[in-house]
């Protein structure tokens, strides 16, 4: 069964902490994709993978009163979470739910389904949408945010520091279970029965020295250290990860280099 298997990055402090600084630098463009999909007033939405339901509540703003959102994910610590940030935003069209999808007794009829980095991390993305789409009204929506890791992180003028980051992390990216249907979105999404399709990417561009995207790279760095290892992956050691983000806020300043983070997989279809 593909739910049973475990999210391979954990769900540290320090992972939730990264998570919710990741949500932040994504909404923007989580916010595009949903808006062009035409996410709308009205619909009921399921988001996969919620975490702690950053997707859940941007997605239950543009729904709005008279629709609903169902954030779903494995791990009842950041449901707990996404629960208790709800509740404090006093939002009232957004409810969560424990599940290892696409097992999800009771949830079906739904508007549209909804996902940020969650396909990357099934061991069979195009088995795991078919089955997503079954609780999906014909004529409904599906969306999937995605990250094409092994798309290499580029500085200009160049760093060294930040060839060194990005190395690290494309060969440790490498070992998600589902590295290639998202890079491969094309394929995923014809093998999966969906042809109404639009996909497109885009790439956020860390400007300065100061930009909390370069906080967002150094704790994946360190989130990825220890799939890196157990796959044998090297060069940790190099980027020295506890001093790798000071380091790399002043080698930016000294050269005036700006950067370009990973490439963000952006794909919607009608079903
Ligand atoms: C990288 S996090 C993304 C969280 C959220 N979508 C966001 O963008 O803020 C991936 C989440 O998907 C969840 N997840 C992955 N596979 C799942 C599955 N088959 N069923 C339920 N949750 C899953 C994990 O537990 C984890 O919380």
């Amino acid at each position: 069964m593909q739910g049973e298997r475990s999210y391979l990055l954990g769900y540290s402090e320090a992972e939730i902490r990264r998570l919710l600084c990741q949500a932040e630098m994504l909404r923007p463009i989580t916010e595009r994709l949903l808006k062009r999909a035409g996410l709308c007033e009205g619909m009921r939405v399921l988001d996969m993978g919620c975490g702690m339901g950053d997707v859940t509540l941007l997605a239950a703003a543009i729904v709005g009163p008279t629709g609903f959102v169902v954030g779903v994910d494995r791990s009842g610590e950041t449901i707990g979470l996404a629960r208790q940030r709800a509740s404090e935003r006093k939002v009232g069209n957004a409810g969560f739910e424990v599940a290892a999808l696409p097992d999800m007794e009771g949830l079906k009829d739904f508007d549209a389904v909804i996902g940020r980095y969650v396909l990357v991390h099934q061991p069979d993305p195009v088995a795991f949408l078919r089955d997503i789409l079954k609780c999906v009204k014909p004529g409904g929506l599906i969306v999937c945010h995605e990250a094409y890791p092994r798309f290499p992180i580029c500085s200009s003028p160049p760093l060294q520091i930040w060839q060194d980051v990005g190395e690290f992390l494309r060969k440790a990216a490498a070992h998600l279970p589902g590295v290639d249907a998202c890079e491969d979105i094309q394929q995923t999404f014809e093998q999966s029965g969906l042809r109404k399709r639009e996909i497109y990417y885009e790439i956020p561009v860390i400007q300065h020295p100061q930009s909390e995207l370069i906080e967002w790279v150094a704790s994946s760095a360190r989130t990825f250290a220890p799939l890196a290892e157990a796959n044998g992956v090297e060069g940790a050691a190099v980027l020295d990860l506890p001093t790798f983000e000071q380091r790399s806020r002043d080698a930016m300043r000294k050269a005036g280099s700006h950067l370009t983070a990973w490439l963000q997989v952006c794909a919607w279809a009608i079903i």
